[in-house]
């Protein structure tokens, strides 16, 4: 397989763990940069990396960078999108990929124009064990697809300045933790839902803290969310077709699922794939959809998601400061 230039755009909790997943493959990052520079020269020293970059659009004009990672808030994204697109770089940004639809097309449209991969890092898309399971559940081994269950609880402390809750950092539980659900969802759902349902409880900051959301698609596939930031739920996803049901544990990193069919109460224990590899899937595939050996990133369904969150928080009501008309707040990031 193809190797590439890696940048880390970030390095804190989760650039940490992509560092560590190239390590374990024994491969290195090329290039990291950071708002606060100090720490990308730690980072840069922990994990071997070659180029730390002054300032972050250094990154976008090195020649020598081929594909742009960036883990930093949601709302910072759709800036960084733009820089590293123009500059002819591929990316593959953290979830949420942007704060909604309208940033992902323009995103999107960069792309397309410049002949460049974008994705969003939806570890769902990339284990192996979802994929399976969608090959078995579009194959009908268990009959037509009925009603997927999935549940995210997250508890985080009440800290209405944290990343979490605060909305001048895109806070809440649907872009923090609502994407990987709808995600799940999406992914065995035949078609992307075109009903939908909700209830929200807000956070003292006005972001959702709680959530609870009923999706239909056209084919009659139903599926329910339940989210919460503040109470941890057991993490487990349902997928129940006519014949059978699959339960899959410990989501989204799952590298374990039970089928149990229902006609003659068989239970059968699927493994694919190891948790611990989560992030390494990622890069996997990434780098084969760079090489254009596949189109292993699935943007069509991030898409989806993300005009779901998009009509969700719609009808909550909730715009973060940088979707208020004439909203001029925020000093330039580059
Ligand atoms: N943690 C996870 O398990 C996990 C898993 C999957 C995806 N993610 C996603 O990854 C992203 C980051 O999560 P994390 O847990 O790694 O966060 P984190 O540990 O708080 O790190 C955030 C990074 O973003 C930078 N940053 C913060 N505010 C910024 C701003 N206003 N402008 C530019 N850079 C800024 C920080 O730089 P400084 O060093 O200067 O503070 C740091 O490098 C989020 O989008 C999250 O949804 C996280």
């Amino acid at each position: 397989m193809k190797e590439y230039n890696w940048v880390s755009l970030g390095c804190g909790v989760i650039a940490n763990e992509l560092a560590q997943a190239m390590a374990a493959q024994g491969r290195h990052l090329y290039g990291v940069a950071n708002r606060t520079h100090q720490k990308a020269v730690e980072f840069a020293q922990k994990y071997g990396v070659e180029r730390v970059y002054e300032r972050i659009e250094d990154a976008f004009a090195d020649p020598k960078a081929d594909i742009i990672y960036i883990s930093t808030p949601h709302n910072t994204h759709i800036e960084y999108l733009r820089a590293a697109l123009k500059s002819g770089k591929h990316v593959l940004c953290e979830k949420s990929i942007t704060l909604n639809t309208g940033e992902l097309e323009e995103a999107a449209a960069l792309a397309e124009k410049n002949g460049l991969v974008l994705a969003e890092a939806m570890t769902i898309y990339h284990m192996p064990l979802y994929r399976r399971l969608r090959e078995l559940v579009q194959g009908g081994a268990l009959g037509p697809l009925r009603m997927i269950q999935m549940n995210f609880g997250s508890y985080k402390e009440y800290d209405m300045e944290n990343r979490f809750f605060n909305p001048r950092l895109a806070g809440g539980a649907l872009l923090d933790i609502g994407v990987y659900a709808l995600s799940f969802v999406r992914w065995f759902l035949s078609q992307a839902p075109d009903r939908v349902l909700s209830q929200m409880k807000p956070a003292p900051s006005g972001v959702d803290e709680q959530a609870g959301i009923l999706l239909m698609d056209p084919a009659g596939e139903m599926a329910t969310v339940a989210l919460t930031l503040h109470a941890k739920q057991p993490k487990r996803g349902t997928i129940a077709c006519d014949k059978g049901y699959i339960e899959v544990y410990e989501y989204p990193r799952a590298e374990e699922a039970v089928i149990t069919y229902t006609q003659d109460g068989r239970r059968e224990v699927l493994r694919e794939g190891r948790t611990g590899d989560a992030l390494w899937y990622e890069i996997r595939d990434m780098e084969r959809t760079v090489a254009g050996e596949a189109d292993e990133m699935h943007l069509d369904l991030t898409r989806d998601v993300t005009e779901l969150m998009t009509r969700l928080r719609g009808e909550w009501g909730l715009r973060y400061p940088e979707e208020e008309p004439g909203y001029a707040g925020k000093e330039p990031l580059l």
